[in-house]
């Protein structure tokens, strides 16, 4: 069934699996990306860019708005840059550690046991930085996208699988606010920063908090009616 003229006949690449692969595959996956942690401690150890460039592909096949797509990633691999944004970042942290953040938000983060220390900006080879677009501009002209959030945030979800999948660790960092990211990634103002993903090898010796590894059972988060 074709819905208008502007449909076109592809063959939609299904995989045409068994009940029972489907089955096993939902498992492995489970079983792969339950693995994945928030790591806060990278080695210096550089890796092939091409790596990175196959996730963000990845990310781009996401469903979104009206196919407007509205993101845009920068990665960041040059030291000079990432020692300034590690300044900016710790700068901005320290406020929020120590002003800003209200007391049910900091009690929120005490099991993990953060501060305004992110020396993994500088050590981890590779930072993305992910920016929703809230319009495009063409020619000129403001085209608005839709559901902005929910397609980055789609996107991102499958660029940190992606990474996760490759053996790749990363970290999802959001110092607040991160404008600073427009100014020194040259940026334009209708780009928003999202995440500021940081990817590479874990430390031997980093440890997770306890507390993250735990995650609720199904019948927690599920409802089947
Ligand atoms: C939107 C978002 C923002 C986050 N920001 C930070 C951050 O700024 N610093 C940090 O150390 N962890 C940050 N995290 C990581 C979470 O603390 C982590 O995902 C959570 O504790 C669960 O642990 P896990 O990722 O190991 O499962 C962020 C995660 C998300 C999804």
């Amino acid at each position: 069934m074709h819905r208008n003229n502007k449909y076109i006949a592809e063959d939609l690449k299904f995989s045409n699996q068994t009940l029972e692969e489907m089955k096993l595959n939902s498992k492995k996956f489970y079983l792969a990306i339950r693995n994945r942690r928030s790591v806060r401690d990278f080695e210096e150890k550089k890796f092939d860019i091409q790596i990175i460039k196959n996730a963000l592909l990845a990310a781009g096949t996401a469903p979104n708005g009206a196919n407007l797509q509205p993101w845009h990633f920068v990665v960041i691999k040059n030291s000079k840059l990432k020692k300034k944004i590690r300044q900016a970042a710790e700068k901005e942290e320290e406020d929020f550690y120590n002003k800003k953040a209200p007391q049910e938000w900091l009690r929120a983060l005490q099991p993990l046991g953060t501060n305004s220390s992110k020396e993994f900006l500088e050590t981890a080879p590779y930072l993305i930085a992910v920016f929703e677009k809230k319009y495009t501009i063409d020619k000129k002209q403001k085209i608005k996208n839709y559901y902005v959030k929910e397609s980055v945030g789609i996107a991102t979800g499958i660029l940190i699988s992606c990474l996760h999948f490759s053996g790749l660790a990363m970290l999802t960092h959001t110092p607040s606010p991160m404008t600073f990211l427009n100014k020194l990634l040259k940026r334009p103002f209708n780009e928003k920063p999202f995440v500021l993903l940081v990817v590479g090898f874990p430390k031997k010796e980093s440890k997770i908090p306890k507390f993250a590894k735990k995650k609720k059972d199904l019948n927690e988060i599920l409802t089947i009616i």
